[in-house]
């Protein structure tokens, strides 16, 4: 049967290349973005349906879910959208803060909550949701947008033990460096007491990205294999350095210690 994905920041990047993707597999494409009107690439595909979606916008999400629902029953959700905020901490204001957390954070889960009676009623679907390998090794300098993908990670976790019981999937896609658009749109900020040092770190950053950049084509791969059968595993690692880190992690048993304290409740 003919599945349909809805995705969030089709406009580009990760988004874009995975809308491509499973249209090319079949699947019905809801591709969300923030200026529709602007698309030409997607336009051009017959089972991609874009509609308007600002993630920050809570007026747009409340309205999205049931609109998506209409084109078709979405039987994947995924959280793609999102924006990096740069520079010493010091530097932001309140408003970029706030624009930071309302968006990677907040925006992705009142996206997944407003679908979540309609995945729950046909006791199916899978949200995705793309968070960042620095939600594992924050990294300076990016520490509030390392700290949204965190909590992405660890509502993701939570969101599985209620979730899962519902026939639904909940699942992390962790990506380390990608070629997109994604340096270029980050909101910089500076700060003169930290100049020299965001300045050294910025170069070290472009040195080590440049070599081991993946490209949006096999991250969007790793997408479409964790739709691919009714596993309930939680993180996926994509791409050799996301996948290097996470070996860490793994080795030190801590994804396993946190499992279990988890199951407890349901033992
Ligand atoms: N590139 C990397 O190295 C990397 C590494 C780890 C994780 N990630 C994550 O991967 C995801 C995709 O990023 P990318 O690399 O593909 O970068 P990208 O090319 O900049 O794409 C980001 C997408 O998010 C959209 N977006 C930003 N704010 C939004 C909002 N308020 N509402 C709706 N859409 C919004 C952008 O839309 P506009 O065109 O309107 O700006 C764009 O479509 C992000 O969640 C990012 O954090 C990226």
């Amino acid at each position: 049967m003919k599945k349909t994905i809805f995705i969030t920041g089709a406009s580009s990047g990760l988004g874009k290349e995975t809308a491509k993707l499973f249209a090319s597999q079949g699947w019905t494409v809801i591709a969300t973005m923030r200026e529709p009107a602007k698309e030409t690439e997607l336009t051009q595909i017959q089972n991609v349906h874009l509609l308007k979606l600002d993630i920050s916008d809570v007026k747009q999400i409340a309205q999205v879910a049931a609109k998506a629902e209409a084109i078709g029953p979405v039987d994947v959700l995924l959280n793609n959208a999102g924006y990096g905020l740069m520079g010493p901490f010091e530097g932001t204001t309140d408003e970029q803060l706030a624009q930071q957390i309302n968006t990677n954070f907040l925006g992705t889960i009142l996206v997944t909550k407003s679908f979540l009676p309609y995945l729950r009623e046909r006791k199916n679907g899978t949200i995705i949701n793309v968070t960042s390998s620095t939600a594992n090794i924050p990294y300076p300098f990016v520490a509030v947008y390392a700290a949204t993908k965190a909590a992405l990670e660890k509502w993701t976790e939570g969101m599985s033990y209620e979730l899962n019981n519902f026939g639904i999937a909940i699942k992390t896609i962790v990506p380390a460096y990608m070629q997109t658009n994604f340096g270029s749109k980050s909101q910089l900020v500076s700060h003169p007491d930290y100049q020299e040092l965001f300045d050294e770190y910025i170069k070290a950053m472009r040195a080590d990205a440049s070599a081991k950049r993946d490209t949006p084509e096999s991250i969007a791969e790793v997408i479409y294999e964790a739709t691919q059968n009714n596993d309930k595993q939680l993180h996926h690692t994509a791409g050799d350095l996301s996948t290097k880190e996470y070996q860490w992690l793994r080795k030190e048993g801590i994804e396993e210690i946190m499992n279990k304290m988890n199951q407890r409740f349901f033992e």
